[in-house]
């Protein structure tokens, strides 16, 4: 049987470094699950797609083939068969991840191989449904939460290390209505399983939450 550790919350939340430290620690698999949800939504972009019309999405959605696969630990998410990890970074397709993510037929195909790549291997997979509907017999299930400030300064400290302008104030708003968004649709919304441990990082390192992490695999 292979352990799974799923780890949910907003973005900016510090998921995918703190997994990332969880996986080389424990030699588990990391799957970031926002990552087939973006790759998803660049080949929208890529078609053309309305995004403000769901059967379109729903329809296209079949057209995509998504698969993820590893380099050096790292994962890469291939779309069509090409590695898209350096295009799938971007504010375009971060609104556009958020409303293609809404439509059940997306969810449905990404649920799928998620589920799977789970059953395979012992992994730590984040995102924002996956102790709910994904993986709900996770061994360890985690809420992985920041408040809308410290996460917004995260993304900009980023963004500005990588040379892009950016203010602060309009990321902070994006952040805000990503999370209306991600926890009020109809669709697998963001919320706390009833079993999950909340962990908030607005004061503590990622290397505190993993840490934190890790000693509760070893008492769960
Ligand atoms: O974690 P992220 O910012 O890379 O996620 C991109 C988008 O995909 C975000 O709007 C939420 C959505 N998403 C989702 O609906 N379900 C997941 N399991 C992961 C991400």
């Amino acid at each position: 049987m292979s352990y799974n550790i799923a780890i949910d919350g907003p973005a900016g939340a510090g998921k995918s470094t703190v997994a990332k430290l969880i996986a080389a620690r424990k030699g588990y698999i990391y799957v970031d699950t926002g990552a087939m949800y973006r790759a998803m939504a660049l080949h929208m972009l890529e078609k053309g797609i309305d995004l403000t019309k769901a059967e379109d999405i729903a329809a296209e959605c079949e057209n995509a083939d998504i698969s993820i696969r590893y380099e050096d630990g790292l994962q890469c998410v291939i779309l069509n068969g090409v590695n898209v990890n350096d295009r799938i970074r971007t504010e375009e397709v971060s609104a556009a991840a958020s409303r293609t993510s809404v439509v059940p037929e997306v969810r449905k195909k990404l649920t799928s191989l998620q589920k799977k790549l789970a059953e395979e291997q012992d992994v730590v997979m984040d995102g924002r449904d996956i102790g709910t509907k994904v993986l709900p017999n996770a061994d360890l299930k985690i809420f992985l939460t920041a408040g809308a400030e410290t996460r917004a300064k995260r993304r900009f400290d980023e963004l500005t290390a990588k040379g892009e302008v950016c203010d602060l104030q309009a990321i902070q708003r994006d952040i805000e209505d990503r999370d209306m968004r991600d926890m009020t649709r109809a669709e697998a919304p963001l919320k706390q399983a009833e079993d999950a441990v909340l962990i908030d990082t607005s004061h503590m390192s990622a290397e505190e939450a993993a840490e934190e992490i890790i000693r509760l695999t070893e008492t769960a």
